[in-house]
């Protein structure tokens, strides 16, 4: 394989910026893949940034798809396309014909790369803003609109994920069939001549144009994305403020965020506080009066953050308890029960044992963070 290649004529095909632009994007994909579906989940920022980068990524790339050299360019894709049929009829006898850049399906590939890449990178930002009620659309999502978003996000992850199969098999079978060695190519750029190309007038790359159009779009960016990072999250309610709510409540477990549970849960769980799961947690009837305007008017109908709108379907059978909701079961099941049994912990009910913004009622994912149990004697 080496010889044949290094017989023919060396080609430079793929310029510096393509070369950094391909190996960055799969450093970020792989980044995106780890985080995104093994998580854990406080490595959130993580995913989050490597989806930041993916789209500054996406938007140098085509500018430099207009301003690059000649096999850089986008209307090198869509020209090969025209050759698709030509060029799998050849994969089908396994003679493929040798092209130079880009080959028809390969050019295929890419298109639909990019497309989904930027699919993932808009759902990303819908669902980060809705659900986590943070990033550029936390002031203007819904949570249910980003739910929706959420489910076409993991749609599109999973099919990123063929699709680089897909891409790696296609470099294979090039490689296999046509000697090409391209893994080396995409690194130094220079590829072996292919032998039938027609000789054509290759258009030089134009970096000033390619700067200045970045910098443009770096400008329009940064205009829009500046007054939206000043919103407030949307529906993102206010910290567990009420005095007597947090003394009294407060006395034997933590005191939950109101918007932790619907209001018919609260009204039951204020109505019956003389039996409070196996206690006497009774009150004044002027005490019992305050707290409950104050959880019912921060009930989890009044916000819109995820525990908000998940919470609401509490539990038929225990309808009082947040950790027999099934999303909340749902949230935990990964973590050994014993954890919640530990000294530093004690109780599924100490929520702001491992949400550091437990009282904020946001829950954001970078505020987890699970007490060391591990230590001997530390266990009850
Ligand atoms: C005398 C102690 C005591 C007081 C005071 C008290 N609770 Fe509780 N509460 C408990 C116990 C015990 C549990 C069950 C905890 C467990 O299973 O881990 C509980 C559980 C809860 C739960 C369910 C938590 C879950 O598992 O999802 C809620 C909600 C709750 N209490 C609300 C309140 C409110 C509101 C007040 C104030 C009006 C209050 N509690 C005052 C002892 C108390
Ligand atoms: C032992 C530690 C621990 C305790 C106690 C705990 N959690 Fe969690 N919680 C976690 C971990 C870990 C996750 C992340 C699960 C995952 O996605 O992998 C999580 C996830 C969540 C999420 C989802 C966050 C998101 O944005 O995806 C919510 C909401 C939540 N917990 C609420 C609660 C509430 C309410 C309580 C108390 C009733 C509670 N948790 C008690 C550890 C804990």
């Amino acid at each position: 394989m080496a010889g044949d290649v290094t017989k023919r004529t060396q080609v430079r095909i793929w310029d510096l910026p393509t070369r950094l632009f391909h190996w960055l994007l799969v450093f970020a994909v792989i980044v995106e893949a780890k985080t995104g579906f093994f998580g854990p989940a406080n490595s959130l920022d993580w995913h989050v940034w490597a989806g930041y980068a993916i789209a500054a990524l996406l938007a140098g790339r085509l500018i430099w798809g207009l301003y690059g050299s000649e096999y850089s360019r986008a209307d090198r894709l869509f020209s090969a396309l025209r050759h698709l049929p030509e060029h799998i009829g050849g994969l089908l006898r396994l003679k493929p014909k040798h092209y130079a850049g880009h080959n028809p399906a390969g050019s295929l590939m890419i298109l639909g790369l990019i497309l989904v890449l930027l699919a993932l990178v808009a759902t990303g930002l819908v669902v980060l803003g809705g659900t986590e009620k943070q990033g550029l659309l936390a002031g203007i999502t819904p949570y249910d609109v980003a739910h929706l978003a959420k489910g076409a996000h993991q749609v599109l992850a999973y099919s990123l994920m063929a699709m680089v199969v897909g891409h790696l098999v296609g470099v294979a079978t090039e490689m296999l069939l046509l000697r090409v060695p391209l893994i080396r190519g995409m690194i130094t750029g220079w590829l072996p001549k292919a032998p039938h190309a027609a000789s054509e007038i290759l258009r030089p790359a134009r970096p000033m144009l390619a700067a200045l159009s970045i910098a443009f779009s770096a400008l329009v960016v940064t205009a829009v994305a500046l007054p939206l990072s000043t919103h407030k999250g949307l529906g993102v309610p206010a910290p567990v403020s009420n005095v007597l709510y947090v003394k009294e409540c407060g006395a034997c477990h933590w005191s939950f965020h109101p918007s932790l549970l619907p209001r018919k849960s609260w009204a039951l769980i204020m109505g019956s506080l003389d039996q409070h799961f196996g206690e006497d947690a009774s009150l004044s009837a002027e005490a019992v009066k305050e707290i409950s305007t104050y959880l019912d008017a921060n009930a989890a109908e009044t916000a819109d953050t995820e525990p908000a709108n998940r919470l609401r379907g509490v539990s038929e059978a225990e309808p009082m308890r947040i950790t027999a909701t099934p999303f909340w079961r749902h949230q935990h099941d990964e973590l050994p029960p014993q954890v919640f049994r530990s000294a530093k912990i004690k109780s599924k009910a100490n929520c702001a044992a491992c949400h550091r913004d437990a009282l904020t009622g946001r829950f954001d994912d970078q505020n987890i963070d699970i007490p060391d149990t591990s230590k001997a004697g530390e266990t009850q």
